[in-house]
C-alpha cells in the first residue's frame, strides 16, 4: 500500500514537473511569436510612410503631415503615429496619441542621432506599449524619424490565455500518463510478478511445480531464466542433500556428484582442478546467421563433463567450431555448460597443419592404430611427430599460464594426444601433481615397439606421478613396455615405475557414466514399446523386434562385423525375417582421414548388400543414421530397443554399453558386448562375444532376445546395480583420491598395491592375452 501511495506521489511530481517545463515553453513560444509580429507590422508601416513623409518634412508642411498621420488612427491595436525633427521634437502626431514630445522613448533618439531603426516595448501610464522607430533620410541625411505606436496591452491578456489552456492541458496529461501508468504497471509488471511470487514461494516450501509452470513474460524473460535456474540448483541440491541423508542411512557407498565435489574438496586441499584433453566439451559453430551450440560425439567427453561439472576447475582443449573464437574471451576462456555455467573451459588454437600432423596425423594415423588391434596399419611420420611435439608444447603453455599463481595445482592430462604433456609440466612446475589418463588399450611391448618414438612417449608420460588405464591389463602392457623400452625400476609388487628419481604410479580406473540410479521419469516396459513404435513410424520401418547399435564411424567398433551378426541371424533363423530391425547410430568421426572415408562407405555398403537380400515391403534389416545425434536422441533409442550390440574389435572401456544399461530404468533390453572391450571386465551379465565369430553372434543375438522376461529383468538389475556402483563420480574420486594421496619428491617406496577389484576375477594372464589379441 504505501509502496502504491509513493509511486503515485512520485508519478504526480514526475509528471508534473516535466508538464509545467512545457507549459512555459509554450506560453513564452507564443508570446514570443505575438511580439515579433508587432515588430514586423511596425516596420512595414514605417517603410511605406518614410516616402511621403521626407517631402512633408522637407518642404516643412506641418499641416499635410498632420492630415497623413491622423490617417492612422483607431486601427485595432495601432495607437497612432508620430513625426520628430532632427531635435527630437514632435511634429506632428495621430490625434489622442498623448505621448509628450519630452518624453520620447531612446529608441527615438537612437534614430535621429545613430540612424537605427528599432523597436522598443515600454509602459504609458500603466499601459504596455510597442514603439518603432526609424530615421528619415534625405540622401544620407537625416531629416527627422517616424515613429510607430502600438497598444500592446491584448499580448498580455493572450499570454494570460494562453497559460490557462497550457495549466488545464497539464492537468488532464497528468492524469492520465499516471492512469496509463498505473494500468500498465498493473496489467504488465503487477500480474507476471504475482505469478512469480507465487512460483518462488511454492519453490521454496518444496511444492512441486514443474518447470513449465516458470513465469516466462517477455519483460521477465531473462529474469525468469536465471530465477528457474536458481530454482533448479536449489531443488537438485536439496535432492543431492536428500540423497546424501538416505545414503547415509543406508550407510551404502554410492558416489554421488554431490560427494565427489565434498572428497575432491577435502583431498585437494584448496588446490584446483585442470583437466586437458585435446577435443572440447562444448563445441559453437555457425547455423546460418546463429550460433549453436553442440556436446561432441566422444567417450572422453561423456565421461569427463560430469565430473567437471561437479568440481569446477579448468577445462583446457582444443577450439574446433567454427565460432569457437567469437564465444570465448579475450582470454580465450568461456563458462560453461552455456545453459548453467559450472566450470572455464580454455580454448587452444591450431592451425592446420598442426592439427593435420598432431590430431590427424600422430595421434588418429599412428597411436590410435597402434594401441587398438584391429588390423589397420599405424603410420608414423617425422613431419608429425614434430608437430606432436609442438602441439604438447602449446598446451603445456596454456596450462602453465591458467596454473600461474595456484599453490600445488592438481593436473589431469587426458588420452593418447598428450603423452609429451606430463614431463613438460612436471619440468616447469615440480609443485604440481599430474596424472594422465589413457582412454584407449596399451597393446603388448611388441606391438608398442612398432612405434619409432616409443621411448620419447613413454619418457613423456613417466613425468606424471600416476598413470590411469581402464583395466588391470592395460597396466600390466604398459610397464612391461617400459622394462622393455627405458632404463627404469619397475616395482611390480606396488605397481610402479622408478626413473631418474621419480616414481610414477600406474593404476586402474575403468572409467564410467553419470548414473547414481535416479531417474527424472520412471519407466515400465509399456513406455519402452510405445517409443519403440514411434521409433518403426519415424523411420518407417514395419518391425516387431529393434536392435540398436551407437558408435562413432571407426574401424575399431566392429560395424561390418555386427551387420553381419544380423545376417547371418536372418539366414539360420528365417522367422526374424520381416521382424527384426537393426538401428546403427554412426557418429561420422575424423573423416579427414582417408581409411575413416574409405570405412564409412565400407559400413554402407554393407548395410546396403544385406538389405538387398533380406528387404520385403515396409521393413528391413538393417537402418544406418549416418549423422551426429543428441544425448536425448540417442537415448530414445536405448531405452526402445530389445537389444544393444558392442562388437568393438578392441576397446579401451566402451560407454555405450554403460550408457545402455544406465537408460533402461524399466530393467529391460540386453546387452551384447565385445570381450574385447573393457567394459566386459565389468558387466558379467551381458552376452559376452567375439565380434570375429559371425556365427556366436547370430546365436546369441537370438538368445539375447529370447530369454525369459525374469532373466531378462536379473539380468538388467545386475548390470545396474554395478553401473551405478562403480560410476564416473567414483572414477574421478578414485582417481583424484589416488593422485592426491601421493607424497611429491619422494619415492614412494609404500605405494599402495591397486585399489580396483574388478567385479569379474578373471586371472592376470587371461586378461593380458585379451588385450593383446
Ligand atoms: C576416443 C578417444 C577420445 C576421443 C574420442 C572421439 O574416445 O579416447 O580421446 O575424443 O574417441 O574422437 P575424436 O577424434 O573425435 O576426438
Amino acid at each position: 500500500m504505501r509502496l502504491s501511495f509513493r509511486l503515485i506521489l512520485s508519478l504526480i511530481v514526475g509528471v508534473t514537473a516535466v508538464s509545467l517545463c512545457f507549459a512555459i515553453y509554450q506560453a513564452q513560444s507564443e508570446v514570443h511569436v505575438q511580439r515579433t509580429e508587432v515588430q514586423r507590422h511596425a516596420l512595414t508601416l514605417a517603410e511605406g510612410l518614410e516616402r511621403s513623409v521626407e517631402p512633408l518634412l522637407l518642404g516643412g508642411s506641418p499641416r499635410e503631415l498632420q492630415d497623413l498621420v491622423n490617417r492612422f488612427r483607431n486601427h485595432e491595436s495601432l495607437a497612432g503615429v508620430a513625426v520628430y525633427n532632427t531635435s527630437g521634437r514632435v511634429v506632428a502626431t495621430t490625434a489622442g496619441l498623448t505621448y509628450p514630445s519630452w518624453k520620447a522613448p531612446t529608441t527615438i533618439i537612437d534614430s535621429l542621432q545613430k540612424g537605427w531603426a528599432r523597436g522598443q516595448f515600454f509602459r504609458l501610464e500603466g499601459e504596455p506599449m510597442h514603439v518603432f522607430a526609424m530615421p528619415v533620410r534625405a540622401g544620407t541625411t537625416i531629416i527627422g524619424a517616424i515613429a510607430i505606436f502600438h497598444n500592446v496591452a491584448y499580448i498580455s491578456s493572450y499570454r494570460l490565455e494562453v497559460w490557462k489552456h497550457a495549466l488545464a492541458g497539464m492537468g488532464l496529461q497528468t492524469i492520465l500518463i499516471i492512469g496509463t501508468t498505473l494500468l500498465i504497471v498493473r496489467w504488465s509488471l503487477g500480474r507476471p510478478l504475482r505469478r512469480m511470487v507465487t512460483w518462488l514461494r511454492d519453490q521454496r516450501i518444496g511444492r512441486t511445480s514443474s518447470e513449465a509452470d516458470a513465469p516466462r513474460e517477455d519483460i521477465f524473460g531473462p529474469l525468469a531464466t536465471e530465477v528457474t535456474q536458481l530454482a533448479t540448483s536449489l531443488n537438485a541440491a536439496r535432492a543431492a542433500a536428500r540423497e546424501e541423508a538416505i545414503l547415509r542411512e543406508a550407510a551404502e557407498s554410492l558416489w554421488t556428484p554431490e560427494r565427489l565435489r565434498v572428497s575432491v574438496r577435502s583431498k585437494l586441499n584448496g588446490s584446483r582442478l585442470f583437466v586437458i584433453s585435446n577435443r572440447e566439451p562444448y563445441e559453437h559453430n555457425y547455423k546460418g546467421n546463429s550460433v549453436v551450440c553442440s556436446v561432441p560425439a566422444s567417450g572422453l567427453v561423456t565421461a569427463l563433463e560430469p565430473v567437471l561439472r561437479a568440481c569446477d576447475g579448468t577445462w583446457i582443449a582444443q577450439g574446433t567450431g567454427d565460432a569457437d573464437r567469437v564465444t570465448a574471451d579475450d582470454n580465450d576462456r568461456l563458462r560453461v555448460p552455456p545453459d548453467e555455467p559450472l566450470y572455464t573451459l580454455r580454448r587452444v588454437w591450431l592451425t592446420k597443419e598442426e592439427e593435420d600432423g598432431f590430431y590427424l596425423g600422430f595421434a588418429n594415423e599412428g597411436l590410435w592404430p597402434l594401441c587398438h588391434i584391429a588390423h589397420t596399419r599405424p603410420n608414423f611420420s617425422p613431419k608429425d611427430w614434430d608437430h606432436y611435439r609442438t602441439v604438447n608444447e602449446r598446451f603445456a603453455e596454456a596450462l602453465l599460464e591458467e596454473i600461474e599463481g595456484e599453490e600445488n595445482p592438481v593436473v589431469l592430462a587426458q588420452d593418447y594426444h598428450f603423452a609429451l604433456l606430463p614431463r613438460m609440466i612436471k619440468q616447469r612446475r615440480p609443485d604440481a601433481r599430474v596424472a594422465i589418463f589413457w582412454h584407449i588399450p596399451w597393446p603388448n611391448s611388441e606391438a608398442f615397439g612398432i612405434c619409432p618414438w616409443q621411448r620419447e612417449l613413454l619418457d613423456g608420460m613417466l613425468g606424471a606421478d600416476l598413470i590411469g588405464f581402464h583395466v588391470q591389463a592395460h597396466c600390466n602392457n604398459f610397464l612391461e613396455t617400459v622394462d622393455y623400452a627405458l632404463e627404469s625400476r619397475i616395482d611390480w609388487e606396488h605397481f610402479a615405475v622408478n626413473r631418474h628419481d621419480h616414481v610414477t604410479a600406474v593404476r586402474p580406473f575403468p572409467i564410467s557414466v553419470a548414473f547414481n540410479g535416479k531417474e527424472s521419469i520412471p519407466r515400465n516396459s509399456e513406455l519402452s514399446s510405445d517409443e519403440r513404435a514411434e521409433i518403426f513410424r519415424q523411420l518407417g520401418v514395419e518391425g516387431t523386434y529393434l536392435g540398436v547399435g551407437v558408435d562413432r564411424v571407426d574401424y575399431t567398433k566392429g560395424i561390418p562385423e555386427r551387420f553381419r551378426g544380423i545376417e547371418q541371424l536372418l539366414e539360420e533363423f528365417p522367422s526374424y525375417r520381416g521382424k527384426l530391425t537393426f538401428v546403427q547410430i554412426g557418429a561420422p568421426s575424423r573423416t579427414r582421414i582417408k581409411r575413416y572415408q574409405d570405412f564409412g562407405a565400407e559400413v554402407e555398403a554393407e548395410a546396403m548388400r544385406i538389405n538387398r537380400r533380406f528387404q520385403t515391403g515396409n521393413w528391413k534389416p538393417i537402418v544406418f543414421l549416418q549423422r551426429h545425434h543428441s544425448h536425448q536422441e540417442i537415448e530414445r533409442y536405448y531405452r526402445a530397443a530389445h537389444f544393444c550390440l558392442v562388437t568393438s574389435l578392441h576397446d579401451g572401456m566402451n560407454l555405450v554399453a554403460k550408457e545402455f544399461v544406465a537408460s533402461r530404468s524399466d530393467n529391460q533390453g540386453a546387452l551384447i558386448l565385445s570381450r574385447f572391450t573393457g567394459a566386459s571386465h565389468e558387466l558379467a551379465d551381458a552376452f559376452i562375444v567375439n565380434p570375429y565369430d559371425t556365427r556366436e553372434m547370430a546365436h546369441t543375438i537370438r538368445t539375447a532376445i529370447e530369454m525369459s522376461p525374469l532373466e531378462r529383468s536379473a539380468r538388467m538389475q545386475r548390470m545396474r546395480a554395478i553401473v551405478r556402483e562403480n560410476n564416473v563420480y567414483r572414477w574421478a574420486g578414485s582417481l583424484i583420491g589416488e593422485l592426491a594421496g601421493i607424497r611429491l619428491g619422494q619415492i614412494h617406496a609404500a605405494t599402495k598395491p591397486p585399489r580396483y577389484d574388478p567385479p569379474v576375477e578373471k586371472p592376470a594372464e587371461e586378461l593380458v592375452k585379451a588385450e593383446t589379441y
